[in-house]
């Protein structure tokens, strides 16, 4: 459903990006590994419109989405958390989901379904959300993200400086919208264990290029641990 076709991205002169192609279904995870630097968090961007791409193409649900602005692309239905759990800081977490679901007909619906989904938010929501701890913070953003509804989920190492304990949840709640059918997710993440147990394909990507690709599951751990040297 969401097809990268030979993405190049820059930033200046520098080209980070040496034309990527990876292809994401409508359900199930996906997921990209690479390490530090290899350009995931850039190739993201890209995939939202928050980058421009030098060359290749974008497409989502077969319509060609390369020139489309970031707004537009979230119409169509895609939705990113970026790396860092990034909410506004001094909204509560309440005004955090109030200010997505605003405007939309179902907003109270969308929140109180975000709330059964992440109920460790519920005591959290007249907190501001500078307050809250890496994982809540985490929480937060996924269900910001959600309440737009998105057919696409595209998640920037969620699991990043997470506590054990949390992120088996954010890992549980990630993997059972998945399999609910109509949500694909792309997922940029370092702990392999979990990136690769749950996804159908993998991508290692090193230096702006897919270096390994393959179904994923338990069995696929060894070759992309191989395939990344670690
Ligand atoms: N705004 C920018 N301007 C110039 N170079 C950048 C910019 N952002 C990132 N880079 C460079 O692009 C390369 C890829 O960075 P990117 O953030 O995509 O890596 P990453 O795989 O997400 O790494 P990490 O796992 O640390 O998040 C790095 O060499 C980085 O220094
Ligand atoms: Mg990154």
């Amino acid at each position: 459903m969401l097809e990268l076709v030979d993405v190049r991205v820059a930033y200046g002169r520098t080209e980070i990006i040496h034309g990527v192609s990876l292809d994401v279904p409508q359900d199930g995870v996906v997921a990209v590994m690479g390490h530090n630097g290899a350009g995931k968090t850039t190739l993201l961007r890209a995939a939202v419109g928050l980058l421009p791409v030098t060359r290749g193409k974008i497409l989502f649900d077969g319509e060609d989405i390369t020139g489309l602005r970031p707004a537009a692309r979230v119409a169509r239905g895609l939705a990113y958390v970026p790396q860092g759990q990034q909410s506004f800081g001094q909204l509560t977490c309440s005004e955090n989901l109030q200010v997505v679901a605003d405007g939309r007909r179902n907003g109270r619906n969308l929140i109180a379904n975000m709330l059964d989904l992440f109920p460790a938010l519920v005591p959290l929501l007249d907190r501001r959300a500078g307050l809250l701890s890496g994982g809540q913070r985490q929480q937060l953003a996924i269900a910001r993200a959600l309440i737009t509804e998105p057919r696409m989920l595209i998640l920037d190492e969620p699991t990043e400086g997470i506590q054990p304990s949390v992120v088996a949840e954010i890992e549980n709640t990630i993997v059972e919208l998945s399999r609910s059918g109509d949500l694909g997710v792309l997922l940029v993440e370092q702990h392999i264990g979990f990136a690769l147990d749950n996804a159908l394909r993998y991508y290692v990507v090193e230096s702006g290029r897919v270096t390994s690709t393959g179904a994923g599951g338990t069995e696929a751990a060894r070759t992309v641990r191989e395939a990344m040297a670690i």
